[in-house]
């Protein structure tokens, strides 16, 4: 488990840093989705959505859209909604059909009460805001419209922390080098239900824990090189730890046969007060 410093946690909702770097295209985000590959069990998070929306009809509007993995895969398989798609990144939206649009998650562009359903998948960690922005998310819901948000547990991939910080202490000289930046930590699974009760009710929680097992060192090296644009707050020289990282990784496989990640991700449902 990491714990961002004030400037940490600023800088993953700086919306420069959002939609300028870190998400100015897909490349860094799709390294983080990438490794998944490689975990058991694997869970189908655009078909686990599509089936908590199965009663829904009407518009969803998916905030945050990224690279349109659940835009792609519902429009394939519920031709029947209205999927907008909202990304505060114009960069990240350019492959992505219409209708999507470049948008704060904090001031969404939507009548009161008009949208049946909102998507805001590992997202609500990126937001300045967090209860205003669960607000928002209510005001354009109608009245026992559903959320579904999903995040990371404060203990998901652990082991990538551990190998981080090794990593930084032995580049700095020192036992242990700064925990990496954190992205889910302001929004994690433990505390995304107290930020939702202020404005959801029917509020449930599926955990999704798996084991990514690794034998060649690639997907870790791109998922580390992926926080790249929260180099300047890690404190230590970052591709060098990428680097150095990669090393140890490396030797953790050739003395055990593999590196291993535990993954606790998780969705979450509620539904508008009526
Ligand atoms: C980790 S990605 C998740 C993408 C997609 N929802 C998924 O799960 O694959 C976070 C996305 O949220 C977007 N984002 C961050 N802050 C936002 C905000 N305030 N309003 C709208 N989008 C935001 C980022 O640009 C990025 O595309």
């Amino acid at each position: 488990m990491t714990s961002n410093t004030t400037r940490q946690d600023a800088a993953v909702a700086d919306k420069a840093i959002l939609a300028g770097h870190a998400y100015s295209d897909e490349r860094h985000l799709a390294a983080r989705q990438s490794i998944y590959r490689w975990q058991h069990p694997r869970y189908d998070l655009p078909s686990i959505v599509t089936e908590e929306l199965a009663d829904i009809t009407g518009t969803i509007a998916d905030i945050g859209c990224g690279n349109g993995k659940f835009l792609d895969y519902l429009r394939t398989h519920r031709p029947d909604l209205n999927v907008v798609g909202l990304d505060l990144s114009a960069g990240i939206l350019t492959r992505l059909p219409a209708p999507v649009l470049v948008a704060d998650a904090q001031n969404l562009p939507f009548a009161d009460h008009s949208v049946d359903a909102v998507l805001a998948m590992h997202m609500l960690y990126h937001v300045t805001d967090i209860p205003a922005t669960i607000a928002e998310i209510a005001r354009v819901l109608r009245p026992g419209g559903l959320l579904i948000a999903s995040t990371n547990s404060d203990t998901d991939k652990h082991e990538l922390d551990r190998l981080w910080s090794t990593a930084a202490g032995h580049i700095l000289g020192l036992p242990e080098g700064p925990a990496r930046v954190s992205l889910s930590s302001r929004f994690s699974l433990e505390k995304a239900p107290g930020y939702l009760a202020g404005s959801f009710t029917d509020i449930r929680t599926r955990h999704l824990p798996g084991t990514i097992t690794l034998t060649d060192t690639a997907p870790i090296t791109a998922h580390l090189a992926s926080y790249e644009a929260w180099a300047h707050l890690s404190g230590v020289p970052f591709h060098q730890t990428v680097h150095h990282a990669t090393d140890l990784a490396t030797t953790v496989i050739e003395t055990e046969g593999a590196f291993t990640i535990t993954c606790h991700g998780g969705i979450l449902t509620c539904r508008a007060r009526t």
